[in-house]
């Protein structure tokens, strides 16, 4: 264990290091290896949690590599799920070692269990889940992109930088040192970031993955100011380590209250990254549930600039969806490739920024901890049963070869939804045990080609009669 000042000096020279001429680098990097054993994913940053959560140095770094051409280069990019945020789905061994059922999602996982071992558990997870080996194996696979997930409790602000709460009990902090890190590595091997506030103060859609299963209320009492600050806070102290800051993932506006506060955040959101980091960090904005054609016009040029639009594309979380035909899911595809493009061609940049190779939810726990699946109808009684959930998730070992050749078909589409726009990123960079989500996995079994734009199915939708 390092003592908190000696974490800071450790974060120091990673920045120096990741700053500095090729030459230079060579030389830090030795001189890495030698401290701290030649493995630079087994850097000691854990510390006492809250006192090594405080960045020494971050506003002054450069900007990440080569900036981004938006708009004219194309988003390929994967996200870094259940990194910085837990879901129970993506690691559910997390879960099941607590021994509590009890314990759904990041929250209760604070909550409900001694705090060192909970603080333990997730540095040891912070550490491990993903490690500059990833970074090399994502730029390896074509990509350019990651678009990585931070909840508020990991966010460093203090009562300097606000009128509101800081307290984040009883979720555990400490990730932002493995965040500052992880800018590093992406600095280092030429991968562009996406920064995705995923969770905000009160639950932005009551999703374990925004921290909390259960009730949205973020649009009541200073959730909304609060989440104002923290955006202001991440613009200023990292705005010019990232390319782009997501202000909210998945906002519920299939809730009023939430549809009614989100476009004052969207722009208040903008206005606070504009005043904290300048106008070359990329804004990113989402529909909320409520489709692109709804945000019509909404904060486009010249009212702002550098603003994107993230839709997230699942076809598998109602029974409309869930029932299709693996040819009529190929359809979808090319009906969404058609309305985001409507949409980007008047409107904002536009990302598919989260979709997946699943037609199924069977993934262990991807509904919530000890929730079924409609596939096999353990969601719901009085509902249709698709079949067994044998053979679409999991190992891959299980997966037949016609299952691989139709991952592959519907991959491609869904490629095809964002190279029509802007981009698009894959969710997610890896899982325990669902390789139908995973895009490590689909590289290991064929299904996602090792150049991303290659294609077996060339011209998908106009081949699919839409
Ligand atoms: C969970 O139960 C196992 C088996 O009884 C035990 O070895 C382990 O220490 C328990 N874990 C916790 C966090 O209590
Ligand atoms: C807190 O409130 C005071 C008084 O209204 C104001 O001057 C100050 O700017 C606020 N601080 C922040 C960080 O918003
Ligand atoms: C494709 O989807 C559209 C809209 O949902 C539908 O009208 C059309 O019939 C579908 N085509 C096929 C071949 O399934
Ligand atoms: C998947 O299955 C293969 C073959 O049975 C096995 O070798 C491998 O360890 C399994 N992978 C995981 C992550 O369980």
């Amino acid at each position: 264990m390092l003592r908190p000042s000696e974490v800071l000096r450790w974060l120091l020279i990673i920045f120096l290091f990741a700053r500095g001429h090729a030459r230079q680098q060579c030389r830090l990097i030795q001189k890495l290896d030698v401290q701290s054993g030649g493995d630079h994913s087994q850097l000691p940053l854990s510390a006492n949690p809250t006192a090594s959560s405080q960045p020494s140095q971050t506003a002054s770094a450069t900007p990440s590599v080569t900036p981004f051409n938006y708009g004219q280069d194309v988003i390929r990019g994967v996200n870094l799920g259940g990194w910085f945020v837990l879901e129970p789905w993506i690691t559910p061994s997390i879960f099941e070692t607590t021994n509590n059922s009890n314990i759904i999602d990041e929250y209760t996982f604070g909550q409900m269990q001694d705090s060192n071992v909970a603080s333990n558990v997730l540095q040891n997870h912070w550490n491990t889940w993903i490690t500059e080996d990833d970074f090399v194996a994502i730029k390896a696979a074509g990509l350019n992109h990651v678009r990585m997930q931070i909840g508020y409790w990991s966010i460093p602000i203090t009562s300097a930088d606000t009128n509101y709460s800081t307290s984040v009990t009883p979720y555990i902090s400490g990730a932002w040192p493995y965040l500052l890190r992880a800018l590093s590595w992406a600095k280092e091997h030429g991968i562009h970031v996406i920064l995705d506030l995923h969770g905000a103060p009160g639950s932005q859609n009551g999703y374990d993955n925004s921290g909390r299963r259960g009730s949205a209320s973020w649009a009541q009492g200073d959730n909304v100011a609060r989440t104002l600050d923290l955006v202001r806070f991440m613009a200023a102290k990292i705005g010019g380590m990232i390319d782009v800051l997501e202000l909210l993932n998945e906002p519920g506006g299939f809730q009023s209250d939430i549809a009614n506060v989100i476009p004052q955040f969207w722009k208040d959101g903008y206005d606070a990254v504009r005043e904290a980091a300048g106008s070359s960090l990329k804004v990113m904005i989402g529909d909320a549930f409520l489709g692109v054609d709804n945000w019509d016009g909404f904060l486009a040029y010249p009212e702002a600039q550098g603003v994107l639009m993230d839709f997230h594309e699942y076809q598998i979380f109602n029974y409309d969806q869930i029932e299709l035909s693996q040819d009529q899911h190929i359809n979808y595809s090319c009906q969404v490739l058609d309305t985001l493009s409507n949409y980007a061609k008047s409107n904002l940049y536009t990302v598919s920024g989260e979709w997946s190779n699943a037609i199924t939810d069977c993934a262990k726990w991807l509904n919530g901890r000890g929730v079924g699946a409609r596939w096999d109808g353990t969601y719901q009684s009085n509902q249709p049963t698709l079949g067994s959930c044998d053979g679409y998730t999991g190992n891959m070992s299980t997966f037949s070869d016609d299952y691989k050749t139709f991952l592959r078909r519907y991959f491609e589409s869904q490629v095809a939804i964002g190279e029509a726009v802007q981009g698009w990123i894959f969710w997610t960079w890896k899982a325990e045990n669902a390789d139908d989500w995973s895009y490590q996995k689909g590289l290991e079994g064929g299904w996602i080609p090792q150049n991303p734009i290659d294609r077996l199915y060339p011209n998908i939708c106009a081949a699919s009669g839409s």
